[in-house]
């Protein structure tokens, strides 16, 4: 058996908090991995984060530098906001260290880009954690779709809306960012959309704003066209500043118009709709796959499996999830534009650039 993979914790608050408690400890059960340092510059949360992750206060940081030059680690584990990805990515590539990532990518394309190259130039393996992809009703769903039994998928319609608008309700620096819908938000819903419909995504048209109401600096809330290079349509309507939490985290509707049925999928309550002789279509309630661990546990082990040699590749691998990178940030060109933007030949574009 190989020794557990020794991991770099950078970012121990917010959603770290969620990493040490409930998505990290299976990895140490398991014996796949354990931890070998943390950091945050809030220096308040270290001891805390030192007690929950096993480690002794010297092996507790501040500066994300210095607990590199001073830790033997096999993998990173990035919980820092988007606009410092890359700056951890760039310290894990430089300390031989494989890479776990919150997403997205980075906060721009051009960093996503950037990374991109600088990931695959290493050597080194790179997975970002869409979490909700990996989520029960979503693979739920997703498998039903791919069994075959409802014929072809049509279109896509998606419901995200929430009540996050006071400021710091939805995290403080999603309401200082410029996008935070699309880039903190949707990120995972284009990332469901994609997987659903089994293909990259060809064409996005967004519209995206911020109501009054809405304690935001950025578009809080947005409107979305995909169509998909299969052929496949998406529709799509987040929102963080609404007044009521209709389809939140965790809870979101989504509908698959398919050739012989109607999938819906309404917090975490899952059916199927036909056609029958009455006005009303014959419903049928699907219960929801079950399995030991989903989102991010899940994603954390298999990562550890294929740094480990155990697996060929991972789902959420820099390679595939760079196609979600270039979706977001073609659907913000798109709301600051108004155009319908390619998102294949905008992927490509940066791609070139940045190399
Ligand atoms: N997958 C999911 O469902 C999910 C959910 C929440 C957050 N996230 C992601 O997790 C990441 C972090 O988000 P969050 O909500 O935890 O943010 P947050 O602001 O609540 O917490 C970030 C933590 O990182 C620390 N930090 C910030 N800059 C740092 C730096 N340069 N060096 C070291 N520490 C630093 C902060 O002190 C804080 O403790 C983002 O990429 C976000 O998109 C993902």
């Amino acid at each position: 058996m190989t020794r557990p993979l020794r991991f770099i914790q950078i970012g121990v608050g917010g959603f770290g908090h969620w990493w040490r408690h409930a998505f990290l400890p299976n990895l140490r059960e398991k014996g796949l991995a354990e931890a070998a340092a943390a950091v945050d510059i809030n220096a308040d949360l270290l001891p805390e984060a030192g007690a929950s992750l096993g480690l002794p206060p010297e092996r507790l940081y501040t500066s994300a530098k210095q607990a590199f030059d001073e830790t033997e680690a096999d993998f990173a584990v990035i919980v820092v906001p988007p606009a410092f990805h890359e700056e951890m990515v760039e310290l894990a590539i430089g300390h031989g260290c494989h890479i776990l990532s919150e997403k997205p990518i980075a906060d721009s394309m051009a960093a996503c880009s950037r990374i991109y190259h600088r990931v695959k130039a290493s050597g080194l393996k790179m997975a970002v954690t869409m979490s909700h992809r990996f989520d029960a009703d979503k693979q739920s769903l997703q498998r039903e779709i791919e069994s075959g039994r409802y014929g072809r998928l049509n279109y896509l319609v998606h419901r995200f809306t929430c009540n996050c608008r006071k400021f710091g309700s939805w995290g403080r620096f999603r309401h200082e960012i410029p996008d935070p819908l699309l880039v903190e938000g949707t990120v995972h819903h284009f990332d469901i959309h994609r997987a659903i419909a089994g293909s990259n995504a060809k064409t996005v048209y967004a519209s995206t704003w911020n109501p009054p109401w809405g304690e935001y600096a950025g578009d809080s809330t947005g409107l979305v066209i995909i169509e998909m290079e299969n052929g496949v349509r998406c529709l799509y309507e987040g929102a963080k500043a609404n007044a009521t939490t209709l389809n939140g985290w965790g809870g979101d509707y989504l509908r698959a118009e398919c050739e012989d049925a109607t999938l819906e999928l309404d917090n975490r309550w899952l059916r199927v709709l036909r056609s029958g002789a009455a006005p009303r279509p014959l419903v049928t309630d699907l219960a929801l796959r079950e399995q030991p661990l989903w989102m991010n546990a899940w994603l954390a082990e298999m990562f550890c499996r294929w740094v480990n040699g155990e697996t060929a590749g991972h789902p959420t691998c820099l390679e595939d999830n760079i196609q979600c990178a270039a979706l977001l940030f073609a659907a913000v060109e798109s709301a600051h534009t108004g155009a319908v933007v390619d998102v294949q030949e905008y992927l490509r574009r940066h791609i070139a650039s940045a190399g």
